[in-house]
């Protein structure tokens, strides 16, 4: 599939989270020399950052498998039970939104992650007895979009803590082009740096942008993509020069317009623009903090002088 095509494979194809790369690089470099599994890995930062790219990637330079699965799909301790037993020797299981897994399936995952072993109970009553069953040895790589959402046991047990953090305008120019090479579109420097732009520093919304500018390429221009056609097709959908959205946009004038700049309780704000709290703060509030548009007091979310101003606003004062 294309979407999968614009992954890249190897971390040297892999472009930004620099810190990230450079330690994974060594942790496995290590592993592999000592012929041992890898350690587990938690990946966590705002969504499509690259954690799913990166899990496939450390599989990939440690030349084991990968089972793919995710927190919410673990419905029974005998699912994850049976995941586990059917893993290779040193393969990776990764569990997306693993801050999604149920207490009872948890539980099961800390013999196996501490001890590679399965804890089974058997028998009913007086007669019930616990055996232990030896797993493999494995690497379970957990993504989630906040470390904070992990129960301690859980955290406390993973051995490599990666936090990915938004790109910057430079990674995701990069990264714009070289997805249009693979997609065949040709596009120069200032097209890709106004895609980049306009991606709220992530490269899941660069290659969505990328892929709509050269729609509008092809159709309306000549199909190419310059930093004019770029601009006209990113105003037509409506991403402004900030890469705010409509959902962004509405979110910061919600507040400016009906709570007089804040601060608003999140329930509250939610409820106001018909979005899910936890959307507005996984989704959301991330790149809204990191610009520095919004604000989180204790008494609620908070729009910023620079938020006004983006809007062409002018703050009363009452
Ligand atoms: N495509 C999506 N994310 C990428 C990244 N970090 N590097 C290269 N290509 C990508």
């Amino acid at each position: 599939e294309i979407e999968n095509s614009l992954r890249p494979k190897s971390i040297e194809d892999y472009i930004g989270q620099d810190k990230v790369k450079e330690k994974l690089k060594i942790f496995i470099q290590a592993a592999k020399g000592r012929k041992e599994s890898l350690d587990h890995v938690l990946l966590y930062g705002p969504p499509g950052l690259g954690k799913t790219t990166m899990a496939n990637i450390i599989a990939n330079e440690m030349g084991v498998s990968i089972r793919i699965t995710s927190g919410p799909a673990i419905d029974r301790p005998g699912d994850l039970a049976a995941i586990l037993t059917n893993l290779g020797e040193n393969d990776v299981l990764f569990i997306d939104e693993i801050h999604r897994l149920n207490r009872s399936v948890e539980e099961i995952l800390y013999p196996a992650m501490e001890d590679y072993a399965l804890d089974i109970i058997i028998g009913k009553g007086p007669n019930a007895r616990s055996i232990r069953l030896d797993l493999p040895r494995f690497t379970l790589i957990g993504a989630t979009t906040r470390a904070g959402l992990l129960t301690s046991p859980l955290r406390d047990r993973f051995g490599v803590l990666c936090k990915l953090d938004f790109y910057d305008v430079i990674s995701l120019k990069s990264i714009v082009m070289r997805s249009a090479n693979i997609l065949n579109v040709k596009i120069d420097e200032n097209g890709a740096l106004e895609i980049a732009k306009r991606s709220r520093g992530t490269p899941r919304i660069a290659n969505r942008l990328l892929k709509r500018v050269r729609d509008y390429a092809q159709v309306v221009e000549n199909g190419n993509i310059d930093q004019d056609v770029a601009k006209k097709a990113l105003d037509l959908l409506e991403v402004d020069d900030k890469g705010l959205d409509s959902v962004d946009k509405k979110l910061i004038l919600t507040i400016i317009n009906k709570f007089d700049g804040g601060p608003v309780g999140l329930d509250t704000l939610a409820a106001s623009i018909g979005e899910e709290r936890n959307t507005l703060e996984d989704v959301y509030e991330p790149y809204l903090l990191q610009i520095g548009f919004l604000n989180r007091t204790p008494r609620g979310r908070t729009v910023t002088k620079a938020a006004y101003d983006h809007f062409g606003i002018i703050k009363e004062n009452k």
